[in-house]
C-alpha cells in the first residue's frame, strides 16, 4: 500500500522555528522522512503531498540529545536545497539511535558535519571580511554600508555580530538574498540587492542611494515577515521590545493583530519537554525558584532570581547577586559566589576578588564592560564572626540547585566563550569535579558554538602567602586573560 506523503512550508530560507514545528508533527504524527517533504515558501508542494494536518493532542516532544538542536539550526543554514529533509531524516533515526550523532560515518552524520563546517566558515568569512564604507544619506547623515556575498543563508545568524560590534554605528549590509541594518537602537531585515548592483570602481555612495529608499521606507517594513524569519533566539539578545513595537505600531491594523497572536511562544506542556530534554535534564519546581514559569529571558531570569528560595542559602544572604554584562557578551566569566561586598552591592566580582580581577583584564586589555560576570551561586554563604562574616565554600547541592540559573544565563546569553575562575565555577560548568591543573588554559569544546576555559579563582592568588608564589601566579592568570583576548578579539579594549 502507499503511504500518504506530506508537505510543510518553510516561510524563510534558515527558519528554524517553522522547520521544528513541522518536524515536531511529522514526527508526532509518525511521517517517515521519505514522505515528508518541506516546501520553502513561494514553491509548489508535490502534487500527491497533503498539508500536515494537526498534531495529535498527546503528543510527545521527541528527545534528542543537547547537541542535535543547535546542529539543525546551522545546517539549516546552508544553501542545500536537501537540508530541511536531511535534518529531519536525523531528527527521525535519533529516535532509534539517540547516539547516532556519534557516528562519524553514518552519511546522514557525515553530510550534516560538512554543512555545519561549511556553514560556520562562511559565518566566519562573513564576519572577517564585511568592510563598511562610510556613506550620507540623503538626508545628510552618517551612514555605513556594505556589500558581502555570502555562500549560505547566514545574514540573520551573522547580524549580531555586527550589531554588537558595530554598535554606535548606523548600517547596512547589503547581500544578494537578503539585508540587514542597524540604526542604533534595532536591526531591522529586508530583501535581498540585485546582484547587478554589486558596487564596481568601490561606488559605495550610489549603491547605497539605489537602496536607501527600500531600506528606510517604513511601508516596506513587514513585521509578520521579520518575526518569521530572524530566529527567536536572536530577538532575545536584543532589546526585543524596542524591534518589535515601533513596527506593530506602524503596521496596519489587520498586521498588527495577526503579529499580536501569533503563537511565537511553546505552549507550556512544550516548554516543560524542552527543558527536560535540552537544558538541565530536569524541570524545576518552579514555585522554589521564586518563579511560575521558565523565563524567556535574562530580564526575566534575573527578576525571578530575586526570589530563589531553591536552597538554604538566600536566607541570611542580602540579596540574591545575578550576572552582570551585556545580554548577548561574546565572554561569560563564572566565579564562585558573591562575596561579602558583592552581597552587599548586589553585584559580582566588586570587592578584593574582583580588583584581583579588573587588574589581569587590564593588563590582558580586555573590556569588562563587554563580558557577562557571574556566579556559580547567586547567593553568598558565610559565618557570623563577631561583626564579620567569613565566606565559606558552597557545597556541591548548593552548586547543583543553583546551576538552573547559570544554566538559563548561558543559554540566553549564548557566549563564544565561558571562563571558569576555579574549580567550583569548572563544576558548575561541566556538571562534574575537575581538577583546574587538569584542564587549566585548555579550551574545552562545551557546545559546538562555545568553549570553555578554566583558570584559577583570583582569589587563590589573594590568599597565597608567599609574594614571589603571589607574583607567578599572577602573570599565570595574566597569561589566561590573554588567552580570552586572543580567543575573542572583539572583547579587547578600544585602543
Ligand atoms: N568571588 C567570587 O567568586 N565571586 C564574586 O562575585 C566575588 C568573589
Ligand atoms: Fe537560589 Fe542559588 Fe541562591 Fe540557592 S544559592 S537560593 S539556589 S539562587
Amino acid at each position: 500500500m502507499m503511504r500518504q506523503s506530506y508537505h510543510a512550508t518553510i516561510s524563510s530560507p534558515a527558519d528554524f522555528g517553522g522547520w521544528r514545528a513541522a518536524a515536531r508533527t511529522a514526527l508526532a504524527l509518525g511521517v517517515a522522512p521519505e514522505h515528508m517533504v518541506f516546501v520553502p515558501e513561494g514553491e509548489t508542494p508535490p502534487l500527491f503531498a497533503e498539508p500536515l494536518p494537526e498534531p495529535p493532542a498527546d503528543a510527545r516532544q521527541p528527545t534528542v540529545p543537547r547537541a542535535f538542536p543547535s546542529l539543525a539550526e546551522t545546517i539549516l543554514c546552508h544553501s542545500d536545497p536537501e537540508r530541511f529533509g536531511l535534518a529531519y531524516r536525523l531528527l527521525w533515526r535519533l529516535q532509534a539511535d539517540k547516539h547516532l550523532l556519534d557516528v562519524a560515518s553514518d552519511p546522514d552524520v557525515q553530510r550534516a558535519r560538512e554543512m555545519e563546517k561549511a556553514v560556520r566558515r562562511d559565518e566566519h568569512k562573513m564576519h572577517a571580511f564585511v568592510r563598511f564604507r562610510e556613506v550620507e544619506d540623503p538626508d545628510g547623515e552618517r551612514h555605513y554600508i556594505a556589500w558581502f556575498e555570502p555562500e549560505h543563508h547566514i545574514v540573520e545568524r551573522t547580524a549580531p555580530f555586527f550589531m554588537r560590534r558595530f554598535a554606535g554605528m548606523r548600517w547596512t549590509i547589503l547581500t544578494p538574498e537578503r539585508s540587514v541594518s542597524w540604526d542604533g537602537g534595532e536591526l531591522a531585515f529586508g530583501p535581498g540587492a540585485r546582484r547587478e548592483d554589486r558596487p564596481r570602481d568601490d561606488d559605495m555612495e550610489a549603491l547605497w542611494l539605489t537602496y536607501y529608499g527600500s531600506i528606510f521606507n517604513p511601508a516596506r517594513l513587514k513585521p509578520k515577515a521579520m518575526q518569521a524569519e530572524m530566529p527567536k533566539k536572536y530577538w532575545r539578545n536584543l532589546p526585543e521590545a524596542e524591534l518589535i513595537e515601533p513596527l506593530i505600531r506602524g503596521a496596519g491594523a489587520a498586521e498588527a493583530r495577526m503579529l499580536a497572536n501569533a503563537p511565537t511562544l511553546p505552549s507550556i506542556r512544550h516548554q516543560r519537554t524542552q527543558e527536560r530534554t535540552m537544558v538541565t535534564g530536569g524541570a524545576p519546581d518552579y514555585a522554589a525558584y521564586g518563579a511560575n514559569r521558565r523565563p524567556e529571558d535574562l530580564d526575566e531570569a534575573r527578576a525571578q532570581a530575586l526570589h530563589c528560595k531553591a536552597c538554604d542559602l538566600w536566607e541570611p544572604a542580602t540579596q540574591t547577586v545575578f550576572g552582570k554584562g551585556p545580554r548577548n557578551a561574546p565572554v561569560f566569566f563564572v566565579g564562585e559566589q558573591p562575596g561579602d561586598q558583592e552581597d552587599l552591592a548586589g553585584e559580582p566580582f566588586v570587592g578584593p576578588a574582583g580588583k584581583v580581577f579588573d587588574q589581569a583584564l587590564a593588563v590582558a586589555g580586555v573590556d569588562r564592560t563587554q563580558a557577562y560576570v557571574t556566579n556559580a551561586v547567586k547567593h553568598f554563604k558565610f559565618m557570623p564572626r563577631g561583626k564579620r562574616r567569613i565566606h565559606q565554600k558552597p557545597d556541591m547541592g548548593e552548586v547543583r540547585a543553583c546551576r538552573w540559573w547559570l544554566d538559563l544565563e548561558r543559554e540566553f546569553v549564548r557566549p563564544k566563550l565561558v571562563v571558569a575562575l576555579g574549580a567550583t565555577a569548572a563544576a558548575a560548568v561541566l556538571g562534574k569535579t575537575v581538577t583546574i591543573k587538569a584542564t587549566r588554559s585548555k579550551l574545552i569544546d562545551l557546545t559546538e558554538t562555545t568553549k570553555l576555559l578554566v583558570t584559577v579563582h583570583p582569589s587563590y592568588i589573594l590568599r597565597l602567602p608567599d609574594p614571589e608564589a603571589q607574583k607567578r601566579e599572577t602573570a599565570l592568570f595574566n597569561e589566561d586573560m590573554a588567552r580570552v583576548r586572543d580567543f575573542v578579539p572583539e572583547i579587547a579594549l578600544a585602543a
